[in-house]
């Protein structure tokens, strides 16, 4: 007879623990071991959460090299059946030689499940037939398991679920955030102390009134917002360095539809609008995908949404000031130009209503499509296509984590029927679905790849764009470990051609994610070792950093409801010399819409504390020394970038934090 130690680890998280009877069958490419149930002198604690436990199963012979392991959960009489989330099986052969065996899932029912060894395998390294098998096995079960589903013609497919509780196990929330996020959710109003205005439909009669609601709850630079939010030179920089950095152009030509001429402008240091525009010092933010979309109707009352277009100048002192202002698509006797030389109440309301269409903008283009639905369309594709023990699967797993879950949640509670973006939002509704679909088939390959975009955008040598500054170096701290872990395992483009589970997932992310449209320019293959390299860093980017920067500055910029208001109800002006404070607090949102805003705004800028930082492994899937090595490098490269970060910003006025790797979560998660 021969030994084998087996060494089992539950995982430390809440409920992870079983008091059931774990089976094991240790399968190598000479044999395969009796099931054997595992117990030692520790008894139902020997599968506690957080423990390893080891044990010995002996074997006529040696079983070879060991490929996998079948495990399977049996209910104890007495004991009731409980799920059980295991990290992962070490087991040291008669040899010497030490296997691990990778888990990191949920495990109910008394079902057989098979768990590779943990070397990274690519489908065409995969040469033993019981590993083809498994492999075969898995995708069946997973295909059946997670399912595309059309949410709305002409978005992004989706996870099919009917309810949080049809996801399978292993991409749900743990207890911990589900606690976490239902509390928040369900206690937003109160705990911003809201609660006695969010059934208030009326107006807000002065600015103070809106300050007492707002000091409940503030941020540092909540704080600087209100102060502020009226300066000009802090609405150009928004479009920098707040929740939308991603619309500002450089602009070379005016827009047809802006017919504004250099004695209309004038700018400070004296140069003229054409003479600026040649210096590469004028820039455009043109809200086109917002025109003739329908409004929506709150309290009763018709709401309004411009698409504005608004022009900005780079300064000698390096501010970005707007210069102009139209606040609709066709140039028209009622659609003025508005400029900084305007009445006071004229240019205010002229960037309140841009600040409202950003907000519309913001939410469902740059945050919902381009960060939350793609993340979704990675993750479903890798879970269909993408066996476990492929590269890719445990290079990409980590950038999954509660996506499925949290955008179920988004339908669910924000963009459904009565979902508080459709009642309180100026694009809710109809309007939404149209800015939605607008958004995705304008969407390009390019524009999603951060040096590329920023490139296009015209934007290399803008001052104080800290999303460009620390964006761009996060990507190539991205792209290293990418090309490094990659790198290691395709030697050469044949390689990548023929891999047919990697084709597979591109393929399904453009059908599925980008609805086979071509003129995305997102590739439909990989032909070769840099394509991929390039596609999967804008995945990782996508799911981590740029999520980060068009979501966690969500409170910061718009708890002070005048900066970002999510309706408006009054028309804006069509002549001008009409406007008045007055005016003003009778288009900003009633009270009710003003705070359901916050509160959304309060959640989904909360950190949960199960929060998984950028390039932290709980789960180690890796079990090889070369991604080992290479994830140490990556973790010393963010840590540089983020000491740089928090160094650059001590001597900012509004410190740019979104993107700093420490505060940046791993995955789309909230
Ligand atoms: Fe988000």
């Amino acid at each position: 007879m021969v030994k084998y130690k087996v060494y089992v680890t539950t995982a430390n998280c809440a409920q992870a623990t079983t008091t059931n009877g774990i089976f094991i069958k240790l399968v190598g490419e000479d044999g395969e071991s009796s099931r054997t149930w595992l117990t030692n002198f520790k008894g139902a604690a020997a599968f506690y959460r957080g423990v390893e436990s080891k044990f010995s199963l002996y074997c006529p012979t040696s079983l070879g090299k060991l490929v996998l392991i079948e495990v399977d959960k049996q209910r104890l009489p007495l004991f009731p059946d409980d799920a059980w989330f295991a990290s992962k099986v070490k087991v040291k052969s008669p040899e010497g030689d030490i296997y691990t065996f990778p888990i990191y899932r949920w495990i109910s029912g008394s079902d057989v499940q098979l768990f590779r060894e943990g070397t990274a395998l690519r489908i065409t390294d995969d040469s033993h037939h019981l590993g083809k098998y498994s492999r075969e096995k898995e995708m069946k079960l997973r295909e059946q398991l997670y399912s595309w589903h059309v949410y709305k013609e002409g978005l992004p497919h989706c996870m099919k679920a009917d309810n949080p509780l049809d996801l399978p196990c292993e991409v749900r929330f743990s207890f911990t955030k589900t606690t976490e996020f239902l509390f928040t959710a369900s206690t937003g109003l109160a705990e911003l102390q809201l609660k006695g205005y969010s059934c208030s439909k009326n107006n807000w009669t002065d600015i103070e009134a809106i300050h007492k609601v707002f000091c409940n709850k503030r941020t540092d630079i909540s704080d600087y917002v209100e102060q502020h939010w009226k300066d000009n030179a802090f609405f150009g920089y928004q479009y920098l360095n707040g929740v939308n950095p991603i619309l500002i152009q450089r602009c070379t030509v005016l827009p047809e539809n802006l017919p504004v001429t250099d004695a209309m402008v004038p700018l400070r240091g004296g140069a003229s609008l054409s003479e600026e525009m040649q210096k590469g010092n004028i820039f455009l933010c043109d809200y086109k995908r917002l025109d003739g979309v329908k409004p929506n109707v709150i309290n009763g009352k018709k709401q309004y949404l411009m698409a504005p277009l608004v022009l900005l100048h780079k300064t000698p002192d390096d501010q970005l000031m707007p210069v102009a202002i139209q606040l609709k698509q066709t140039p028209a006797d009622d659609n003025p130009i508005f400029f900084p030389i305007d009445s006071e109440y004229d240019w205010l309301m002229a960037k309140i209503f841009v600040r409202s269409a950003d907000f519309n903008e913001h939410q469902l283009n740059a945050h919902l499509l381009r960060t939350h639905l793609l993340a979704e369309v990675f993750a479903v594709s890798l879970l269909r296509n993408v066996p476990m023990v492929h590269p890719l699967y445990k290079l990409l797993i980590p950038h999954t984590r509660y996506t499925l879950q949290i955008n179920h949640l988004a339908r669910l509670l924000l963009i459904a029927e009565k979902g508080v973006f459709t009642e309180f939002a100026a694009s809710g509704g109809e309007g939404m679905m149209a800015i939605l679909k607008r958004s995705l088939s304008s969407m390009t390959y390019s524009s999603l790849c951060m040096p590329d975009d920023i490139a296009e955008r015209g934007l290399e040598d803008v001052p104080n764009f800290y999303y460009r500054d620390d964006g761009l170096r996060l990507w190539d701290i991205i792209n290293r470990l990418v090309n490094g872990v990659l790198g290691h395992y395709y030697k050469n483009d044949d390689e990548v051609c023929q891999d047919s589970e990697l084709q597979k997932w591109i393929q399904d992310i453009f059908e599925h994610g980008f609805l086979s449209q071509e003129c995305t320019g997102i590739p439909q293959e990989f032909r070769t070792v840099a394509e991929m390299v390039k596609f999967v860093t804008m995945v990782i980017f996508t799911c981590s950093g740029q999520h980060s920067a068009v979501n966690t500055g969500q409170y910061d910029y718009g708890g002070w409801m005048p900066n970002t208001p999510i309706s408006l109800q009054r028309p804006p002006p069509t002549t001008k010399g009409t406007t008045s404070e007055a005016t003003m607090l009778q288009t900003f949102p009633d009270i009710n819409t003003t705070v359901q805003g916050m509160s959304t705004m309060w959640l989904l800028s909360k950190q949960s504390s199960d929060f998984v930082g950028l390039g932290q492994y709980p789960e180690d899937h890796f079990c090889e020394e070369v991604p080992h090595k290479l994830i140490k490098v990556y973790q010393g490269e963010l840590e540089v970038l983020s000491t740089m970060i928090r160094t650059r910003n001590k001597s900012l006025e509004i410190p740019y934090t979104y993107m700093d790797p420490a505060l940046v979560e791993n995955s789309v998660a909230i």
